[in-house]
C-alpha cells in the first residue's frame, strides 16, 4: 500500500491510574488498542504499525492480527521509547519502501471514525505535506502567570488538535531528521522543520483517553467490537 499508519501505544498510562500500559485497558471486553485498531482497519488500506511498550509486543501482536482479519499481512508490531517521540521514530523505521503517505496515531483515541482518516489521507493525497484534525476551542481561554490572569485570548483564532496527523513520508522522516528536540506533536515537529500544516475537520469522537473520567466516558460511547 502506499499508505503507513503508525498506532503509537507504548505509553505508560500513569495518568490513567489502571496500573498498566493505557493501550491495554480495557474499554469493554476489548482494549483501547483493539478499538483505535477497529478504526484504523475501517479506514484507508494502509500498512499498520503497532508501537507497543518493549513488554507487551506479544500482546500488541494478538490485538492487531484480530482487528486485521484478513488483512494480517499488513501489521507490523514493535517496541517503542521513553517518549511519544522515540515511539514514533522507532515506528518510522519500520514504514515499507513503497509508502507515501505515512499517518500517526494515538491509540489512546480508540474511537476515532474512520472517516478521519479518509479525510487526512485525502488532503494529503490532494498536495498537502502535512494534516492535522482539529476541533474548534469551546472553552473561554485565558493567560495566565500562577493565579493571574494575564490576558483573554481570542480562540476564533485557536484550534485543539488531535490525530491521525497525516505526512507526505518524505516530509515526516525529513522532520524526525532534523528534529533536536521535544515536541508536543508530530505537526510542531514537522512546522519546526521548516513545512506547512493544514487542518481538516477532526471529531468528537477522536477525544484522548487520559484520566479515568474519559475512560468512563468511552465506555458510554464504545459499539462493541464485532467478535
Ligand atoms: O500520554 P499520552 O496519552 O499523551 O500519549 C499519547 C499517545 O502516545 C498514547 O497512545 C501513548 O501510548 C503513546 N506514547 C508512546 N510512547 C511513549 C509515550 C506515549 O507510544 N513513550
Amino acid at each position: 500500500p502506499s499508505v503507513a499508519v503508525i498506532v503509537v501505544a507504548a505509553g505508560s498510562g500513569l495518568r490513567l491510574g489502571a496500573g498498566g500500559p493505557k493501550a491495554f485497558v480495557g474499554i469493554d471486553r476489548h482494549s483501547m488498542l483493539r478499538h483505535a485498531l477497529r478504526g484504523v482497519f475501517e479506514g484507508p488500506v494502509a500498512q499498520v504499525i503497532v508501537v507497543a511498550p518493549a513488554d507487551r509486543v506479544g500482546d500488541a501482536r494478538t490485538d492487531a492480527v484480530e482487528a486485521a482479519g484478513a488483512h494480517r499481512d499488513l501489521v507490523t508490531v514493535v517496541g517503542g521509547g521513553q517518549t511519544r517521540q522515540d515511539s514514533v521514530r522507532a515506528g518510522l523505521s519500520a514504514v515499507w519502501p513503497d509508502v507515501e503517505i505515512v499517518l500517526v496515531h494515538d491509540a489512546a483515541r480508540a474511537l476515532t471514525p474512520a472517516s478521519v482518516f479518509e479525510r487526512v489521507v485525502g488532503a494529503v493525497r490532494s498536495g498537502r505535506d502535512a494534516v492535522v484534525p482539529v476541533l474548534p476551542v469551546v472553552d473561554t481561554i485565558k493567560r495566565v502567570d500562577a493565579d493571574a490572569v494575564t490576558a483573554a485570548v481570542d480562540r476564533s483564532a485557536l484550534a485543539a488538535a488531535q490525530t491521525p496527523q497525516g505526512f507526505r513520508r518524505d516530509v515526516l522522516d525529513t522532520g524526525y531528521e532534523i528534529a533536536r528536540e521535544e515536541y508536543t506533536d508530530d505537526a510542531a515537529l514537522v512546522q519546526a522543520a521548516g513545512f506547512s500544516v493544514f487542518t481538516v475537520a477532526g471529531d468528537d469522537r477522536a477525544f484522548k483517553i487520559t484520566t479515568p473520567a474519559d475512560l468512563e466516558r468511552a465506555r458510554l460511547l464504545a459499539s462493541p467490537v464485532a467478535p
